[in-house]
């Protein structure tokens, strides 16, 4: 039997959820509701429906019912806080996403603390403070008992300007007291962290509430410039290796990661009695005292899901189809190609303060083989014409036996995109893959 798939979104991620979808034998008809066309997905012959806000779910009520849909595929995570999950399940369509309360796992940093802190997760986290108050002086005590080295998190979702982090975006008590003020006023509350020292990474897993099956591991950069500086981005590119692992990470590093993840959808499960079904994506680090939690996603990264969904070899219709019948235990493993993959997004001029749009984009007439997959985000189509559309425009993702192969695909294809773009080489070199070896040796000691 076929399976009517609606995936939400239509940005890089989505492109390559949809991808992904194409390959399976089991997909019948591919739909998507978005706030734009993407080119890419279009491309793909998919049916759009386009909205507004992916949050407003009297359209998507519509596209459930003439498109037959089975099967909904959530790509960003606003209409996941909105309870998406939870509409489309009322009306009898299965979701491979958490309720509106598992949601909170993304949305609410103070939930998701509280959480894995009462069901036994709690070793998962650094030492933290949540205040309710504007004006509060356990937050003065906080930041005095780190000698100023913490982090301030706003409570809610910001797009990724959330969080603030010490000595790089703050350095004394007023800088981070404004913050968490304004947190607390839009908010109702704000959280204080500890700052973790070590290298990021993500593990992100699909869940169905009983088996957690590991997609490869991950590492993002997040800042605009290269060497790691400048704002910081939605993410700028990601890199994994031939293993589906990271250089600078041991195995026990991501059987603790993977551990943390299997406890933490357990605790959703204890806290609010509902199973947690879809993408769980820890945002994890390595440090000195072993990998430690900075926050929970709960859908595909982007663009981690770019490197994960362009060589995902299991079928992800029967993928997500078992997840929502509880049977995720069935698909055994995720397969993936044995590649290494780097990924770089190329972005619009002055991204991420001020992207300009409107620039015009030259496509080679055959965009992808067997060295490298594209994905369209911020570009849209114009009589015939690519334009840039927003920030993170176009998404390549190299595939070669190691990373160095993979980068060098990576970097021709780029060569071969004409457009006024700019974006990191420096990801997937190995002098900065060695640099973050160097940096782990260092941290571990
Ligand atoms: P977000 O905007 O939530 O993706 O968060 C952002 C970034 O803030 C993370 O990728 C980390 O670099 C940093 N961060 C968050 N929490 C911590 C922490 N407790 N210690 C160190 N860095 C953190
Ligand atoms: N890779 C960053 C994110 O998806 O939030």
């Amino acid at each position: 039997m076929k399976t009517n798939v609606l995936v939400l979104g239509n940005g890089g991620r989505e492109h390559a959820i949809c991808t992904a979808l194409t390959r399976s034998k089991q997909l019948g008809t591919l739909w998507t509701l978005g706030t734009a066309v993407n080119p890419g997905i279009e491309s793909l012959g998919a049916k759009i429906g386009l909205t507004d806000s992916l949050e407003d779910f009297e359209k998507l009520g519509r596209i459930l019912e003439i498109g037959k849909i089975d099967l909904v595929i959530p790509g960003p995570e606003a209409p996941l806080a909105a309870g998406v999950t939870d509409f489309c399940w009322r009306n009898g369509v299965a979701c491979f996403g958490p309720t509106k309360e598992g949601a909170q796992l993304e949305s609410s940093k103070s939930w998701t603390r509280d959480l894995l802190q009462k069901h036994g997760v709690g070793d998962a986290c650094p030492d933290y403070l949540i205040s309710t108050k504007r004006d509060d002086p356990t937050r003065k005590k906080f930041f005095e008992k780190w000698d100023g080295q913490i982090v301030v998190k706003a409570d809610g979702l910001l797009g990724g300007k959330g969080v603030i982090v010490a000595g790089d975006h703050f350095k004394t008590l007023e800088e981070a007291e404004d913050f968490a003020k304004q947190s607390v006023e839009q908010f109702g509350r704000v959280v204080l962290e500890e700052k973790l020292i070590g290298v990021e990474f993500s593990l992100i897993s699909l869940v169905d509430g009983k088996t957690v099956l590991d997609c490869r591991a991950c590492q993002d950069h997040k800042r605009v410039f290269e060497n790691d500086t400048g704002p910081q981005t939605g993410g700028m590119g990601v890199i994994s290796d031939e293993r589906g692992k990271l250089p600078f990470l041991t195995e026990e590093d991501l059987e603790r990661a993977h551990d943390i993840n299997v406890r933490s959808m357990k605790a959703v499960e204890a806290e609010t009695g509902q199973k947690f079904l879809g993408v769980l994506y820890g945002g994890f680090i390595a440090t000195k005292s072993g990998v430690q939690l900075i926050e929970y996603n709960v859908r595909f990264g982007d663009p981690e899901g770019l490197n994960i969904l362009a060589t995902l070899e299991s079928d992800l219709v029967e993928v997500c189809r078992l997840a929502c019948e509880g049977n995720l235990d069935k698909v055994g493993m995720l397969q993936f190609a044995p590649v290494a993959t780097v990924q770089k997004y190329l972005c619009a001029p002055g991204y991420p303060e001020d992207p300009q749009k409107g620039g015009m984009i030259k496509l080679p007439e055959v965009l992808n083989d067997d060295t490298v997959q594209t994905f369209f985000a911020g570009i849209k189509k114009e009589s015939g014409t690519f334009k840039i559309s927003g920030g993170r425009s176009i998404g390549v993702v190299g595939l070669g036996k190691n990373l160095d192969e993979a980068n060098a695909n990576c970097e021709k294809q780029i060569a071969r995109l004409e457009g006024e773009f700019h974006y990191r080489p420096d990801i997937g070199t190995n002098k900065l893959t060695q640099s973050r070896v160097e940096m782990m040796k260092k941290v571990r000691g």
